[in-house]
């Protein structure tokens, strides 16, 4: 049923999609992190074929990207029209109708600090890591002395040397660059898994992270009023699909109201309806000072989005900041479209409802196989970690699990060392959501057969 070809997990048969494989290793960067050997053909909704015609259920979106799914007829219809009028006129040079639709639409639904609905503004980029960019500039760019920059342990924040510069997910992602930019330092990031002593502020651990900024940053450090910004992922993605501490950001929220510290929340892959709500900080109730977005707006269109109140982005002067392609007509125009779809689909209730389905049966493999250690998510943000029976991750097992459920039609990412995330299209129905699980489920108690005892050891 597998074989592996170069390092990676193909289906028997796949000839054509090894040839593909063989072909892009020689003409494409090896900077990319291929999971398995699945060459796409096409995609719909929640499903998705590869060039052999076999179909899979996808359980990554894109990488959380493909929040209506793929290739939606609202979407596809937006794409169209929009195509068919303009496709490019240098937004930053002229004014574009798509472009101020999505900054309105956005004036709605983004839940900024301090500001009601007209006083949101939004700066637009092509990636997440040029949103991050921008809020970093942007928090800079303030009034005052404040340049310095805190940020977590486990985060990712984009590649770029900005971006990078407040990332620090996994050392490979650094490596081999001396200049990144410094003024920034990292913090833990306060687990609520990884909490060995039962709560915010325990002594066993670093959960009691606002703790940690005012004792080792604020006192011993840097001053509280040469911090810029605080930058955080109201869940890790990349980190691992970690929720924080219950406490945490409204603390956090406290901490950069007590100094006036601009609190980012990077809401690139768990924000636009992902955990339920439009932005993942509402599930705690705090509201940041800059929203950076992108993934799940555009659909699969490259967008980024740096949001925030006006008399923030008006520090910004003309040329201060600004992209050839940033904000382009047709990315403006699907997101448009990508909102409406969320808003009229009802696909926030949506990945509630399913996300409470999911982890209802995640946690019934918690108890039936050992090797699952942590389900932890909201909305259709989940993620399932395996370890061994001592609590250490067992990155082997994720990752043949995640080879053998592609074998058997569905489509997963890992996250972190030993997690595999469960973010499938908002789009998603029930019945394929069950038929994902059980296939997953599947894979597991296989893989357990197979090799558990080694594991366990
Ligand atoms: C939370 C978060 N921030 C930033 C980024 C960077 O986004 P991009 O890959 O579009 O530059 C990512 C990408 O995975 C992300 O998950």
């Amino acid at each position: 049923m597998a074989n592996v070809f170069k390092g990676f997990t193909f289906r028997d048969g796949s000839d054509k999609s090894q040839h593909i494989a063989e072909r892009d290793m020689r003409a494409l960067s090896p900077s990319y992190t291929r999971s398995y050997g699945f060459v796409m053909d096409r995609g719909q909704g929640s499903e998705v074929w590869d060039v052999e015609g076999n179909r899979y259920i996808d359980f990554a979106a894109g990488i959380a990207v493909l929040s209506t799914g793929h290739c939606h007829p609202k979407i596809v219809e937006a794409i169209n029209a929009q195509a068919q009028k303009y496709i490019h006129i240098g937004a930053t040079d002229f004014f574009c109708p798509s472009q101020l639709a999505l900054g309105e639409r956005l004036q709605q639904i983004s839940p900024i600090n301090g500001a009601q609905p007209a006083d949101v503004m939004t700066y637009f980029g092509n990636s997440g890591a040029e949103a991050v960019e921008a809020a970093l500039k942007l928090a800079r760019y303030q009034p005052g002395n404040r340049h310095h920059v805190i940020a977590f342990y486990g985060a990712f924040h984009g590649r770029t040397m900005g971006a990078l510069s407040v990332t620090a997910s996994k050392y490979i992602q650094r490596k081999g660059y001396p200049h990144i930019p410094g003024g920034v330092d990292h913090v833990p990031y306060p687990a609520k898994s990884a909490c060995r002593g039962g709560g915010a502020a325990c002594s066993q651990c670093w959960c009691d992270a606002v703790g940690f900024i005012e004792e080792f940053i604020i006192k011993r450090k840097v001053p509280a009023d040469e911090i810029a910004a605080i930058i955080v992922e109201p869940i890790q993605g990349e980190g691992g699909y970690l929720l924080p501490q219950d406490d945490f950001l409204p603390r956090l929220r406290q901490l950069c109201d007590q100094h006036g510290i601009l609190l980012i929340s990077d809401e690139i892959q768990a924000g636009m309806g992902r955990t339920g709500k439009w932005f993942a900080m509402e599930n705690w109730d705090v509201k940041p000072d800059i929203i950076v977005s992108a993934k799940g707006l555009g659909s699969g269109m490259p967008i980024g989005a740096t949001i925030t109140r006006r008399e923030i982005m008006e520090a910004w002067v003309p040329g201060a900041h600004a992209s050839t392609f940033g904000g382009n007509p047709l990315a403006c125009a699907v997101a448009v479209a990508t909102i409406d779809v969320l808003e009229n689909e009802g696909l926030l209730e949506s990945a509630t409802r399913l996300g409470e389905y999911t982890m209802n049966r995640l946690n019934e493999f918690k108890q039936d196989h050992p090797s699952v250690a942590r389900v932890e998510g909201k909305g259709l943000m989940i993620g399932v970690e395996f370890t061994d029976p001592h609590g250490q991750p067992i990155p082997q097992f994720r990752d043949e699990v995640a080879n053998r459920a592609f074998l058997k039609g569905l489509i997963s990412l890992g996250a972190g060392a030993s997690t595999m995330r469960i973010a499938p299209p908002l789009v998603i129905t029930e019945s394929l959501m069950r038929e994902g699980l059980d296939i997953l489920e599947s894979c597991i108690a296989e893989l357990e057969e197979e090799m558990w005892d080694d594991i366990a050891g």
